[in-house]
């Protein structure tokens, strides 16, 4: 963390479709971070960025198939998002649409400032490319036939007239930078990745226009009208234009460079190399961190829409609540491992976790209190220590740390048995109840940022001595 402030961005997401668990993993982490750091460093000091990437060639097919204009579509989607993360309590700052004209013009002048200062010429651009990364490929990313194994789509191979992007210029710096962590990319593992994919493949320079007769859903190329802005030049700059950035730099000298970027592996190497080149070439700071967690998947392979194996997080949310599916997402695996997820592990944990366990210790600590009518005070408390996990990203190690307590204290009222004190032993009766209590207080203290609604009924509750069921049992 810089400057004592604090600034999260999650990947701005297409509007192909609505989101999926593995749009809303990505962004509920974010927003872990978002939530901490307010209570850490003040509200105003912290900046959480999310939106939807709405231009290029996947978004124009998928209006088309929709008989929609891209537009209306993307209108319709971009709500969608809106409503799936107002459903999910996702505090974001800001939410960017890469349709707004502000944006729109930012890209223009960004675009048109590298082609002045002799970062983009003219040229003719060869290569395979995947519509549904909406990225370059090389062979071996593919397998046999050119097929992407993310999308299950063949790569199509694109030689047309095009501007391109000396990103070659700009390969030893970002090599050192990112050899050094100056460019941060976490885990190890990845930046050993991407270090090697740099080794190997070298970083050539890029288009970053497309014939308009190709793909017209884009921003205009300033320059020449025939074109438009590869979709990722426009999606990345978002990072700084949700900022007000460049017309009004006063949030962008506060915030930038974001102090963590998260994404999942697809996107690595684009941000790694391809944002990068632009922010040296715009003679701006490079990134921080780049946080690459892992993937859901669902027997093995990534969840994603294109595969057709999704999961839909509005409709669990519903079914568990929001809070099930922030604590379910983020305790499941390791952030930066992939994992499995499925309802059944859902549901699961929503009986053992949270019902059995969290909720059965509240409910039992109340009723005992209003039972034995034991006078308990809430005391000052010491907070659970999360500070290292949260800055590590180990959201998993935080809640197992969370519900280490939960455990604990429901083995100490098994230990001390109230029901025995209430009539051997009143003292003492007030002294377990009253630690339990207090011990309550201490987990909704943590559980805050992950859960936020759980935190609130359990302070609510714990105020007004009435229990109630924080998960009421699902009658499938
Ligand atoms: N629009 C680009 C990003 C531009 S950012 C300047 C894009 N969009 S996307 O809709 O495909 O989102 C990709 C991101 O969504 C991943 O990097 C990750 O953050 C999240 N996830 C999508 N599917 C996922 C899983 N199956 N598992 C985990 N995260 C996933 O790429």
């Amino acid at each position: 963390m810089g400057k004592n402030k604090f600034y999260v961005t999650t990947p701005i997401y297409y509007i192909n479709d609505i989101p999926h668990m593995g749009h809303a993993y990505t962004t509920i982490a974010a927003d872990v971070l978002a939530r901490y750091y307010r209570k850490k460093i003040g509200r105003e000091n912290v900046f959480f960025m999310t939106g939807t990437d709405e231009h290029g060639a996947k978004i124009q097919e998928s209006a088309e198939l929709g008989g929609k204009s891209p537009k209306e579509f993307a209108d319709e989607v971009a709500s969608a998002y809106k409503k799936t993360w107002e459903k999910l309590n996702i505090s974001y700052d800001y939410f960017l649409r890469t349709t707004d004209l502000e944006h729109e013009r930012a890209v223009q002048w960004v675009v048109n400032k590298l082609f002045e200062q002799g970062d983009i010429y003219k040229g003719v651009y060869q290569a395979l490319y995947c519509v549904g990364c909406e990225q370059y490929k090389t062979k071996s990313e593919l397998t046999d036939g050119n097929i992407c194994p993310d999308h299950n789509r063949l790569c199509e191979i694109h030689e047309e007239e095009a501007y391109l992007f000396k990103m070659s210029k700009y390969q030893n710096e970002i090599e050192k930078r990112i050899n050094k962590d100056e460019i941060l990319i976490c885990p190890k593992t990845r930046k050993n990745e991407i270090l090697s994919f740099i080794k190997n493949e070298g970083l050539e320079d890029i288009a970053i226009s497309r014939k308009k007769e190709n793909v017209s859903w884009g921003v205009d190329l300033p320059f020449d009208k025939n074109h438009t802005i590869y979709v990722w030049v426009d999606a990345f700059l978002n990072y700084l234009t949700g900022l007000g950035w460049p017309k009004n730099t006063q949030k962008s000298d506060l915030f930038w460079p974001a102090d963590v970027q998260l994404m999942a592996k697809d996107i690595m190497r684009v941000h790694a190399t391809i944002w990068q080149a632009m922010l040296l070439a715009l003679n701006l700071p490079t990134s921080r961190e780049l946080f690459i967690h892992g993937y859901f998947t669902v027997n093995g392979k990534k969840m994603s829409k294109s595969l057709g194996n999704s999961l839909d997080p509005n409709g669990l949310a519903d079914k568990y609540g929001s809070d099930t599916i922030r604590y379910i997402v983020l305790r499941e695996f390791p952030f930066g491992q992939d994992g499995d997820i499925s309802e059944e592990k859902i549901a699961q944990r929503y009986i053992s976790d949270l019902g059995n366990e969290l909720g059965n210790l509240l409910q039992r600590t109340l009723s005992m209190i209003n039972k034995y009518e034991v006078k308990v005070t809430k005391k000052n408390i010491q907070s659970i220590d999360i500070d290292l996990e949260i800055n590590k990203l180990c959201f998993d190690g935080a809640l197992i740390k969370i519900w280490q307590e939960v455990k604990n204290s429901n083995q100490y009222i098994e230990v001390n048995a109230p029901w025995v004190l209430a009539k051997t032993d009143t003292p003492k009766l007030k002294e377990v109840l009253e630690k339990v209590f207090n011990d309550l207080y201490r987990i909704a203290d943590a559980l805050e940022y992950f859960m936020p609604e759980t935190a609130i009924k359990i302070c609510n509750q714990l105020k007004d001595k009435k229990p109630q069921p924080l998960f009421i049992r699902i009658e499938d």
